[in-house]
């Protein structure tokens, strides 16, 4: 019995540590920025040595929710929710109702000097998944696809490309279906680097760049779509980069590698800067760099992509109505022809009717 109880305990020890290292080793780190200091995140470290303690994936997805306006979900601690006092400004009223929440994977740090522009705080990212669940139809879900393999063909790359290029003042040359497309976007530490789309690894990052740039058009597009309505729904821009992997996986940790964290920085540097534009400072961007993928899982219901659709349809409404109108319009014109048509024959064989005794005209009784 003794020995039985030693044994499990023993287990216990051995299976906790494994925990403990898993733990250790999905560390990252998580980057939140706002366009004004202070003004929904707060700036100062509150941990009593002065120092931030790290922080878990669920209590990232919490932050998130607070700040698009939801309780955080049931199930985080109460050590948690203490944590999220710490990143949050006090005040409930003070909440943008909009987020950027971007994963990275493949890297869990970065240099984070090139994001001069907006305020940004950094912590230790700790722990496993998160499923970020959201109540479907007060939020307005806009996904950043991974890249642009699935849907674009080598014109629309191209086009692509020469748009992230435009967007990142650089130049793109050649194409993608003679196999020759480069890119060139400079660096800010000077030099530029260089993407050859005949190269796998070099063609997925510029996609995944390109799909980034994309998608967050998209959510500002939906944005000002929304200005001009009564519909008010938080707002959420959510995806995954995962374009660092084909580089490692292709080159390791060497210079071309270093250069694409760097253009990856600038990207986003603008991109928010976009964001905050158009958002009049009212968003919040929360980076989140892992080793691994698929840390964040958004949950969103069904009756949003509904509703998205609905907004969509009738962003074109002129050509829809004119062409309800030509429909009733014909309709009316064929049923009112039609009519006419039968009245006319029904006279014409009214007039030329044999009066005869079998006729429908008078009835048999007058006859008899
Ligand atoms: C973000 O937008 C707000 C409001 O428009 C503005 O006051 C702030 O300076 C902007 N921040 C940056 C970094 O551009
Ligand atoms: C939809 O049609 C109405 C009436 O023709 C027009 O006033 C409105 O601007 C149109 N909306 C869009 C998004 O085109």
């Amino acid at each position: 019995m003794g020995f039985r109880v030693t044994l499990n305990l023993f287990l216990f020890v051995l299976f906790s540590s494994f925990c403990l290292n898993a733990r250790a080793e999905s560390s990252g780190s998580v980057v939140f920025l706002e366009g004004s200091s202070g003004k929904y995140l707060r700036n100062q470290p509150l941990d009593s040595d002065g120092e931030r303690t790290p922080i878990s994936v669920p209590e990232v997805t919490g932050v998130a929710s607070v700040l698009l306006g939801f309780a955080p979900d049931s199930s985080l601690a109460i050590e948690s929710s203490s944590k999220l006092n710490n990143i949050l400004t006090p005040n409930p009223f003070e909440r943008p109702l909009a987020v950027f929440l971007l994963e990275v994977s493949r890297l869990d740090d970065v240099d984070y000097s090139k994001l001069q522009v907006q305020t940004v705080i950094k912590d230790k990212l700790v722990g496993s998944k998160a499923l970020m669940h959201l109540p479907g139809e007060e939020v307005l879900v806009t996904k950043i696809e991974e890249s642009l393999d699935g849907e674009c063909n080598s014109a629309c790359l191209d086009k692509e490309f020469t748009y992230l290029s435009n967007f990142l003042e650089g130049s793109y040359s050649g194409s993608v279906a003679t196999e020759d497309g480069k890119l060139a976007l400079p660096l800010a530490s000077g030099g530029a680097l260089y993407l050859h789309v005949a190269k796998e690894a070099e063609l997925h990052f510029a996609s995944s760049l390109a799909a980034l740039v994309r998608g967050i058009n998209i959510g500002v597009e939906f944005h000002g779509d929304l200005a001009g309505t009564s519909f008010n729904p938080a707002e959420l821009i959510t995806g995954r980069f995962t374009g660092f992997k084909a580089l490692i996986e292709e080159h390791g940790n060497s210079e071309i590698l270093q250069q694409g964290v760097e253009i990856f920085q600038t990207t986003i540097s603008k991109l928010f800067e976009i964001l905050n534009r158009s958002y009049e400072g009212k968003i919040v961007g929360v980076l989140i760099y892992n080793k691994e993928s698929g840390m964040v899982e958004v949950a969103s219901s069904a009756r949003i992509s509904r509703w998205l659709e609905e907004t969509s349809t009738s962003t074109d409404n002129s050509t829809t109505a004119s062409e309800v109108k030509l429909v009733r319009r014909s309709l009316a014109w064929i049923t009112g022809l039609i009519l006419l048509i039968s009245t006319l024959i029904g006279v014409c064989m009214l007039m030329n009717m044999p009066l005869t005794r079998d006729t429908l005209l008078y009835s048999n009784v007058k006859f008899d």
